[in-house]
């Protein structure tokens, strides 16, 4: 019984240390007294997955022999751009940023520029400035085409005549990954979409349309329940509902059980993330999927790329087509996303470590 007592609260201590927010500091340095210092600018710790990043990108540099000045501005713009001010004046090596609004770090870049310090946008690239020199990311038009395809199989479109009835969402419009999450699963969806057999009932087609500001739980949460309420009160049956990512996804599923729908008659439903709560919705039988950026990757892949960057090498790159910021093409590293459902989730987030059986349960 005190085994048991003392298991339970050492799963929920690890738990809790994964958790959102959960009153962890803002900052967070470290000194490898002698190392070159890099500057991390994480957007905000009420995404669990930025979390995860800010703490795989410590660990990684530190291991490497960086010291780190950590931070996260709490999706707050004038944070972040104090933040990655305050990182050059205190001379910095590099930055690594992953912004809250792409299109808002121009004039504080500007000063990173004068002062030669290189930059790597990390997961969202970072627009309208000059001043980056290298972009790594998961292949944000590949997760898209994931999520639109994992609809057409679950559905077998190819081979059933429909029609199904789809709601769609996507993410911030100030993010610009938002716009390949959605154009990818598009590209995907749109033949069956005209062919008829996807019905987009609430006729909410359109990228501005179907925008969640900030990625919001909430907001995805009331512009799901207003959809219900205007087209699905009737008894006309949801089939589908493409999400962005599990920040959204979960508002929706929120207003989904709240209007009555069980796992026995849940649509389809896709995220982005693997956020412990979406990965507990999949085994729930809410949330159908989620895609799996393991963030171990593409920390370990900035970590090389400062590295060469820091030596004078050549810097790993894989893209050099796809992602122009509005002053030219970003040299961009692109990792490969997958996507975990209930079938394969113990393989790829549990036998690789990175979640315990016990924090999905
Ligand atoms: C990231 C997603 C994340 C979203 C919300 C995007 O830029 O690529 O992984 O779900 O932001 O934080």
């Amino acid at each position: 019984m005190k085994k048991k007592l003392i298991s339970i609260l050492l799963s929920v201590m690890v738990i809790s240390s994964l958790l959102v927010g959960c009153g962890k500091k803002d900052t967070e340095t470290s000194t490898n007294d002698g190392g070159k210092k890099i500057g991390v600018a994480m957007p905000t710790k009420d995404l669990q997955r930025w979390n995860q990043d800010g703490a795989n990108m410590k660990k990684e540099l530190e291991a490497a022999g960086y010291q780190v000045d950590l931070q996260y501005a709490n999706n707050d713009i004038a944070t972040q751009v104090s933040q990655i001010e305050n990182m050059i004046t205190s001379k910095v090596d590099a930055l690594v940023i992953a912004s809250i609004d792409g299109g808002s770090l121009g004039t504080v870049l500007a000063e990173a520029k004068s002062a030669n310090i290189p930059v790597i946008a990390y997961d969202r690239l970072i627009m309208d400035t000059d001043a980056v020199s290298y972009y790594a990311t998961f292949d944000n038009y590949m997760v898209g085409t994931i999520q639109g395809q994992y609809i057409v199989d679950q559905l077998d479109l190819d081979n059933q005549a429909g029609p199904f009835n789809i709601e769609l969402f996507t993410g911030s419009p100030d993010d610009n990954n938002a716009r390949y999450f959605f154009g990818g699963a598009m590209d995907v969806l749109n033949p069956y979409i005209e062919s008829g057999k996807l019905v987009v009932v609430s006729g909410q087609k359109e990228f501005e349309e179907v925008a969640t500001l900030n990625w919001s739980t909430e907001e995805a949460q009331k512009r799901m329940e207003n959809l219900i309420t205007a087209n699905y009160a009737n008894g006309t049956k949801l089939d589908v509902v493409l999400s962005s990512n599990d920040s959204c996804a979960i508002g929706i599923t929120n207003a989904l059980v709240g209007a009555g729908y069980t796992k026995e008659n849940f649509p389809i439903l896709t995220g982005q993330d693997c956020d412990i709560t979406s990965v507990k919705n999949i085994l729930a039988g809410t949330q159908s999927m989620s895609i799996f950026k393991d963030t171990r990757t593409l920390a370990t892949k900035v970590v090389e790329m400062l590295t060469a960057i820091m030596e004078g090498k050549e810097v790993p790159i894989n893209d050099t087509k796809t992602y122009d910021n509005g002053t030219g093409i970003i040299p961009t590293y692109l990792c490969e996303p997958v996507f975990a459902d209930a079938d394969n989730y113990k393989e790829l987030l549990i036998d690789s470590g990175y979640y315990t059986e016990d924090q999905v349960k």
